[in-house]
């Protein structure tokens, strides 16, 4: 049977986030330059973000660029900000066409001015949207953000805005750059690396974690039937007993 008829469509998860990792040494195995494999890695954002759309998924999350890219060589990260403000610029009306509405979270501010102009209209552009959520993540890292929250969240208790005594798990969440969106139920992580490297590190406490060893530039449309299948086929828990959860949903035995 063909692998997008075996995804069961009433158990998508309703986020997914994403460590694209690998267009570097996807282009040095093929004696080209890094700045290659990340034009090639555009394709396959491409690609997942209309699979995405098309499998009616609510929020994707793509890590395009962590806080610590930016000890990259100089002349990798200008290549890769003029990848992102280009392929902003010729996106943007594919983005409208296909219902996607534009999200950014990081430190925006530390992004060349011309990236935030970009990002802004295209924001601006697609904030009607009601498809998918796409939201990059640029200039990102979980450290940041979480010392971010603390650090409002202590500023508005010494205004008496907030009273330490109300701080709770929903309250620290409504101060991350996330907290208009759902946790994502399902990270993937392409290239074989096993870690999570800074990346959204309170909100993927419950996720279902995948690994694939394809690099990000060949991780397409298949790729992704590959990860949700398998992510279908686990059983999510959140503390409770395997019994348990069958009980309340015999439908996801
Ligand atoms: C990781 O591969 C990839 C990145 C740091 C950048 C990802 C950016 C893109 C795919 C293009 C721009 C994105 C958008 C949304 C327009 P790596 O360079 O770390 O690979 P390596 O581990 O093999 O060196």
């Amino acid at each position: 049977m063909d692998i997008l008829q075996s995804i069961d469509r009433n158990k998508l998860p309703k986020h997914i986030a994403i460590i694209m990792d690998g267009n570097g040494r996807w282009a040095k195995e093929r004696g080209k330059d890094r700045v290659y494999g990340h034009h090639e890695g555009v394709l396959s954002v491409r690609e997942i973000v209309n699979g995405c759309a098309e499998l009616g998924i609510s929020y994707l999350t793509l890590y395009a660029f962590s806080t610590e890219n930016w000890n990259r060589p100089k002349e990798e990260v200008n290549a890769l900000m003029e990848l992102l403000v280009n392929t902003i610029r010729k996106e943007v009306d594919e983005l409208k066409k296909n219902n996607v509405r534009l999200h950014v979270i990081g430190d925006f501010a530390s992004l060349p001015e011309i990236c935030q102009k970009e990002l802004n209209e295209a924001k601006e552009l697609t904030a009607s949207n009601t498809g998918l959520n796409l939201i990059l993540a640029l200039s990102y890292s979980s450290r940041w953000e979480i010392t971010e929250a603390a650090k409002k969240i202590a500023q508005d208790a010494a205004k008496g805005i907030l009273k330490p005594e109300d701080i709770n798990d929903t309250v620290f969440q409504s101060y991350l750059n996330t907290a208009s969106f759902p946790d994502p139920e399902l990270m993937i992580r392409t290239s074989g690396e096993h870690r999570i490297s800074n990346y959204l590190l309170y909100q993927l406490a419950y996720a279902e974690l995948y690994f694939t060893p394809v690099h990000w530039p060949e991780f397409r449309k298949p790729q992704l039937y590959e990860a949700l299948l398998n992510y279908q086929q686990r059983e999510r828990r959140f503390g409770k007993t395997s019994e348990q959860i069958q009980t309340n949903n015999p439908q996801h035995v």
